[in-house]
């Protein structure tokens, strides 16, 4: 049950019938504070600014045409003119039952959309790192909690997998076959980067024959395309290992490179001329956006194509934006990338708009993020000054993680020990990126992530055990619990309702991509659980009835828990 949405169109009907004109808006948000009622709607301010009266008087217009029989208990107009709504217990207790039982914990059925998700994009013959990482685990996230909610979601691993680099590449993958007949190690990609640029630097005959491969690529040579594919297929070999111990829900056929745009590039140039938005300029292909000036004030010009023929980034996302609505049929497409690129995307859907290619119909969202720092500020890298690769991180992760659990649990069996740290150092990794506003940077801090106080991942993880743990001890089925859920106590109410707002909670977090949103709900939701805990004995109630109610709040509780992480892309165990 959506309830900010449910009151939200009360208190417009309301509003509507007292005068407010077409679109006024309601403003219905939860209160701060128990004492302001659960929900207060803001909007009457500013309407009766509009009609002219007094605000009270048309809020308490407002309240006499409000409909909330069976829904609130009461109504109260405080200070200029704000509406407190205080829900009705009998009908919360009602949601509660409904949320358990229902399928989805009761989440209303939304329109199915085809949702595409631009994430993570490493870039080919390169080793993933850190930077790849906050865009594969906020675009996962975001993944998993749009198709719970029951969108189509597809996937798009815009792999860098296209460019010049591609000639040196094949030339130094050519000369490591000719010289180790065998297997060839290419388990360190950086490495092999590095050595093939360092050839094409200092060999002046290797760079010439790296030169000849990329037009030979591009122009589809049979021998080139086969050592381009190796290179393609061993990089996302690897970066598939990193997905899966980061239990992230990307696959091989979720790869759409740059590359697969390649067709498309002439005759978008093309047509771009033809609509007269793209002229010659000194030899390359330029379209110059009045929306954005360049240092002198003039319109900036985006070069489409360059002077040799060569196509660019902007190219490529244009025809991307373009694939994505056309064949792929996207209503909205998303893409997690970091804050940096927000011009070049601009630019390229500036581009993409005048050119007719995607309607407005279809929102493109750029939903950046800022860079990952070290605890001193600087971007995050290894203590020599280089980039830091993913799948160090995560054995730094993981092996940080098994220590602090060994400590705690010292009668605990290796196995089980082993599975933890897993469990646990994958989701703290993943948490403390999900729990910050993704658009500020942020800082990496290994003790702050790995605490098992505060909103963390083990707190988290840990909250839900002992929810789980509780029923277990009850020795009772779910099934079995027959009397209703009744709320007497201020606590269970406060839980009780809490507990409902996973509906909306999911829904922002779905229409805005901020997945921080959702683990600040969830840690507060752990929180007013313990309270209810302390205060309310579960097995110890007075009586069956009152026991099997609050079971049931910490049946849903626990559900809750495990969906909301679950939407984050957190596992959780039942013991540890
Ligand atoms: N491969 C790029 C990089 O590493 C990111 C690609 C993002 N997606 C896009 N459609 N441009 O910076």
């Amino acid at each position: 049950m959506n309830i900010q949405a449910l009151l939200s169109e009360k208190v417009s009907q309301a509003l509507t019938a007292a005068g407010a004109p077409a679109g006024s808006e309601a403003q219905v948000r939860q209160s701060a504070k128990a004492q302001f009622g659960d929900y207060q709607a803001n909007g009457v301010m500013a309407v009766a600014k509009k009609l002219g009266i007094p605000p009270r008087q048309l809020a308490e217009k407002v309240v006499q045409l409000l409909a909330l029989e069976g829904i609130a208990e009461k109504t109260e107009i405080a200070g200029p003119g704000f509406i407190n709504i205080f829900l009705d217990k009998q009908w919360v207790a009602i949601q509660v039952e409904n949320a358990l039982t229902a399928p989805k914990l009761g989440l209303a059925p939304v329109e199915p959309q085809t949702i595409v998700i631009d994430y993570s994009a490493p870039n080919v013959a390169k080793e993933m790192h850190v930077g790849h990482l906050r865009s594969t685990i906020i675009g996962d996230a975001a993944a998993r909690t749009l198709e719970f909610l029951g969108h189509n979601v597809i996937r798009a691993n815009h792999v860098g997998d296209w460019g010049t680099q591609f000639g040196m590449l094949i030339a130094y993958l050519e000369k490591m076959q000719n010289e180790n007949a065998n297997e060839m190690d290419l388990s360190d990609l950086e490495a092999f980067y590095r050595e093939a640029k360092k050839h094409y630097d200092e060999d002046a005959e290797f760079a010439e024959r790296a030169r000849g491969y990329v037009v030979k690529l591009q122009g589809g040579d049979e021998y080139c395309g086969q050592m381009w594919r190796k290179l393609v297929d061993i990089t996302m070999a690897q970066n598939q290992i990193n997905y899966e111990r980061l239990n992230v829900t990307l696959t091989k056929d979720d790869v759409m490179g740059e590359s697969l745009y390649n067709g498309m590039l002439p005759g978008i140039v093309a047509d771009l001329k033809e609509k007269g938005l793209a002229v010659e300029s000194e030899g390359a292909t330029v379209v110059f956006l009045d929306e954005y000036k360049n240092k002198e004030g003039e319109p900036m010009g985006v070069i489409i194509q360059k002077k040799d023929g060569g196509y660019l980034y902007t190219t490529t996302d244009i025809a991307c934006a373009k694939y994505r609505y056309e064949t792929l049929n996207a209503d909205r497409v998303l893409y997690y990338i970091d804050s940096r690129q927000h011009q070049h995307l601009m630019q390229a859907w500036t581009i993409v708009r005048k050119a007719g290619y995607v309607p407005d119909s279809v929102s493109l969202e750029h939903h950046m993020f800022g860079m990952m720092l070290g605890k001193d500020g600087k971007p995050f890298k290894t203590r020599a000054g280089g980039t830091i690769k993913l799948s160090e991180l995560l054995d730094e992760a993981y092996d940080r993680a098994l220590k602090l659990i060994a400590e705690k649990n010292p009668q605990m069996e290796s196995d089980e020990l082993t599975a933890l740290a897993k469990v646990v150092s994958i989701g703290a990794i993943k948490y403390a990126d999900l729990s910050k506003s993704r658009t500020t940077d942020y800082v990496f801090d290994w003790d702050n992530m790995l605490a098992f106080e505060g909103n963390t991942a083990p707190y988290m993880q840990y909250a839900y055990t002992r929810v789980a743990s509780i029923f277990k001890r009850a020795g009772i089925q779910e099934t079995e619990l027959t009397q209703p859920v009744a709320l007497h106590d201020e606590r269970e109410y406060a839980l009780a309702t809490r507990l409902l707002q996973f509906e909306e909670t999911i829904t922002l977090v779905a229409r805005e991509g901020t997945p921080h949103v959702m683990c600040a709900y969830l840690y507060d939701l752990a929180g007013l659980f313990s309270g209810f805990y302390e205060h309310c004995p579960i097995l110890n109630a007075e009586n069956d009835d009152v026991r099997q109610s609050r079971l049931k709040l910490a049946l849903l509780t626990a559900k809750t828990l495990k969906q909301g992480l679950d939407t984050l892309g957190i596992e959780t165990v039942e013991k540890m």
